[in-house]
């Protein structure tokens, strides 16, 4: 069974010049940052990640970035006294590497309206569900539990309220009789590496057009 991406999807999309300049955001796997690093590369998307931050210094995300030649940070928040202050640390150097887009790919913290207010309509974030439903964690296992025939993946826009902000792309998987958490988390992953790129691309052209005209 086919899924279907639920986005504008022209190659006009895809073009900045110069390049977008993206901030990424994780604290596990990285899957999600490798693929927005490989549409960077395959020229598929215009733009360059300039800085890579996570929370947790032994993730798999920063593996990658080594692999990757990706600048990296960590910026443990057990080492900071309070959220803002961490948010503090990873907005400046966010704004030091001059990052336009942050993307949120796989950040397991709460963010706050210091940080959103600093990017606003800037920060993107994938979730592995049809938003409105089964926010917050384990969206997978919520996806089985309640029975439905179809989940997903969200690209979004973040604002203060956990995974509610805009939608920029969705994507339906059906689920099958013979499906667990792993073959939909499998086949979720799948779509999300496909939509993440098209909902940063959407994010940075009216980014460039409300400012650059
Ligand atoms: C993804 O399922 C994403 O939707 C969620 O966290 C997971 C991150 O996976 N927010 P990865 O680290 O990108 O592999």
């Amino acid at each position: 069974m086919e899924s279907y991406i639920m986005a504008p999807h022209h190659e006009s999309l895809f073009k900045f010049s110069p390049k977008l300049r993206l901030g990424i955001l994780a604290s596990g796997v990285g899957s999600n940052f490798e693929a927005l690093v490989k549409a960077t590369r395959d020229s598929f998307l215009q733009a360059e990640i300039s800085l890579l931050i996570v929370n947790n210094p032994n993730c798999g995300a920063v593996n990658k970035a080594i692999s990757l030649g990706i600048p990296y940070q960590i910026i443990d928040h057990r080492s900071f006294p309070s959220r803002s202050e961490h948010e503090q640390q990873i907005i400046n150097a966010f704004q030091k590497s001059d990052v336009e887009i942050l993307v949120m790919a796989g950040w397991m913290r709460i963010v706050t309206s210091l940080l959103i207010k600093s990017y606003p309509d800037r920060i993107v974030n994938i979730h592995p569900s049809i938003l409105p439903s089964f926010r917050g964690t384990n969206a997978i296992k919520q996806a089985l539990k309640s029975g439905v025939k179809i989940t997903g993946c969200s690209v979004h826009l973040v604002n203060e309220e956990v995974d509610s902000g805009p939608i920029l792309v969705q994507v339906a998987v059906p689920i099958l009789k013979e499906d667990n958490q792993e073959s939909l988390s499998a086949k979720v992953r799948k779509q999300e590496h496909k939509s993440l790129p098209i909902g940063v691309a959407i994010a940075g052209k009216r980014w460039r057009e409300a400012n650059y005209g």
